[in-house]
């Protein structure tokens, strides 16, 4: 079985044919990076209006690196949310035209699923069950995962998630959107030990995560401390420490209250550096795995979304009919 993936849930044009023989066969992105910078942050009419002009070049392209004509594919997979109502209405109606064209199959994705079995596309590829820590720009969650669409969410973040803190620290520190990369960027310049702030929700039992008192313990050491570049790069490496210690302290405690001993990291967060090293450490003192993503599917990419249509889709022949949804709890997945 061979599947076309569309991921077009924010600011990033993701295309991928996935076959169930030959692994992933293509794949392409376009980040909009450049388009909504100058905003600082994504503006979503932009969004969906880039998205309809890069999509369908971008599915030719796939299929013809592929070696694939449309009728080899089999099914259409999209992301259907969580996300920006526009832009994944772009990817859901070229998504389900090509498959009424095509007289295939369409199915609907949620995006933090396609994260989530991100891992899968690489080698070794973990085994079920595991937990899975989730952090990207929308979401920071900490899941039990038995199978595919079988999710019960142990933590998720009151708040902000951990990207989103990384975004509005950054911003705080004058760095470009976005803001994440750049932040670990200028952390790498710093000197550790010299700011400490919180690790937060850490000190109680429990496995959620709240980051906006963070972001605020921020801002208050920047109205006092100086703003020369070593300063910055000092609370910048501060503050990435404080997000990953608490990532670190969860995942143990996740694994510890589940008994589970693999664990999957993934989301746009997960391609930071420290967090990924640290971690890695952290699993080998204890004994279990950790799992990621490449670098490149760590964020949003189209790998992710073939792949899970392609789990559902061999197992789903008449897929229900499925709209768009901006907001989409995980847990309310069923298994194929
Ligand atoms: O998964 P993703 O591409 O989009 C969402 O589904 O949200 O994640 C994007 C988020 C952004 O907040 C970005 O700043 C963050 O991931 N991010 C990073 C790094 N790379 C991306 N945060 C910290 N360190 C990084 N290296
Ligand atoms: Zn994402």
């Amino acid at each position: 079985m061979r599947v076309l993936g569309i991921e077009t849930s924010c600011d990033e044009t993701g295309v991928a044919v996935f076959d169930g023989d030959h692994g992933l066969l293509a794949h392409a992105l376009y980040s909009q990076t450049a388009l909504h910078a100058e905003y600082g942050g994504v503006v979503p009419e932009l969004a969906s209006r880039d998205h309809v002009r890069k999509l369908l070049p971008m599915i030719h392209a796939a299929l013809t690196e592929a070696h694939t004509q449309p009728g080899q594919i089999d099914g259409i997979a999209y992301t259907a949310g969580p996300g920006l109502m526009g832009a994944l209405l772009v990817g859901a109606c070229l998504g389900k035209a090509l498959a009424y064209a095509w007289k295939i199959p369409a199915i609907g994705i949620h995006h933090m699923e396609g994260h989530l079995l991100a891992p899968m596309l690489e080698t070794p590829a973990p085994t079920f069950p595991f937990v899975a820590l989730l952090v990207s720009g929308g979401h920071t969650q900490l899941v039990e995962v038995q199978a595919v669409g079988r999710y019960r969410t142990l933590g998720e973040s009151v708040d902000d998630a951990a990207g989103e803190a990384f975004d509005k620290v950054a911003k705080l520190l004058g760095l470009p959107y976005p803001g994440g990369p750049a932040l670990a960027k200028l952390a790498e310049q710093g000197v550790p030990g010299r700011f400490r702030f919180p690790r937060p929700m850490t000190e109680r039992p429990g496995l959620d995560f709240s980051f906006s008192g963070l972001k605020t313990a921020v801002l208050t050491t920047l109205k006092t401390a100086a703003r020369d570049p070593q300063t910055k790069a000092d609370i910048a490496c501060a503050f990435e420490e404080a997000v990953v210690d608490t990532l670190i302290i969860k995942c143990v405690r996740a694994l510890q209250e589940t008994g589970h001993r693999r664990l999957v990291v993934a989301g746009g967060v997960s391609a930071n550096r420290k967090l990924r090293e640290q971690l890695q450490q952290r699993m080998m003192q204890l004994g279990g795995q950790v799992f990621y993503p490449r670098l490149e599917f760590c964020t949003d990419n189209g790998a992710m979304i073939a792949y899970a249509g392609y789990m559902r889709l061999r197992a789903e022949h008449v897929p229900a009919p499925m709209a768009v949804t901006a907001r989409w709890p995980l847990d309310s997945l069923t298994a194929p």
